[in-house]
């Protein structure tokens, strides 16, 4: 189950607004604490930590308020995984953690430590070999900017292993954190059933 994609398990867009807004109401007493947690971390200074991406172990100093997104891009260079909103809003940060598919902008890098992380760059066979997903995003024309589509892709891959791919409606509605400005939505389900099949008989 997606731990922090919108509109499913975990904190919705709309409770993390609705946070923000309780902390937008009692401005003095949250911005000086967030100040002072902030000067805190700095004080601290980095931390060690050794996030597992891809089957590989990666030895990072990183600051404790690092989210993985800036982990992934900023310190590994693995820039398959998009920074859109980088608020949670849109998907284009979605990554694997233990499988299951979260928002990489809202999840701190040291609160992964241990865990299995997948991003675009691991989702293709040892041998080069596209994943199902991957090669049916191809075939239908799943994208045309294709900024959005490592996120929709690991989105993709999830919400089949779910088994929350069941139809087209329900394919809309598990992949609507995943949002796409070119509007390449029809393609995109039409994928999402094609590789769901070719996932299933594999
Ligand atoms: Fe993470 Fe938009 S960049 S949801
Ligand atoms: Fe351009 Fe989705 S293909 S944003």
């Amino acid at each position: 189950m997606p731990a922090n994609v919108p509109g499913r398990t975990g904190p919705s867009r709309r409770n993390l607004i609705a946070g923000f807004g309780g902390l937008a109401a009692a401005p003095a007493v949250g911005a000086a604490a967030g100040a002072s947690a902030g000067a805190k971390a700095q004080e601290a200074g980095p931390m060690d930590l050794t996030l597992t991406i891809n089957g590989r172990d990666h030895r990072l100093a990183l600051d404790p308020r690092t989210v993985l997104l800036d982990a992934l891009r900023e310190h590994l260079n693995l820039t398959g995984t998009k920074k859109g909103c980088d608020q949670g809003q849109c998907g284009a940060c979605t990554v694997h953690v233990d499988g299951v598919r979260v928002l990489s902008c809202l999840t701190l890098a040291a609160a992964v430590q241990g865990a299995r992380i997948t991003t675009i760059e691991g989702l293709a066979g040892a041998d080069g070999a596209l994943h199902p997903m991957q090669q049916a995003f191809v075939e239908h024309d799943g994208l045309q900017c294709g900024y959005c589509t490592p996120g929709q892709i690991m989105s993709a891959v999830a919400c089949v292993h779910e088994g929350h791919a069941g139809s087209d409606d329900e394919i809309r509605e598990q992949m609507s954190g995943n949002l796409c400005r070119c509007g390449a939505y029809p393609n995109i389900v039409a994928a999402v059933r094609e590789a769901r099949t070719r996932m299933e008989r594999a």
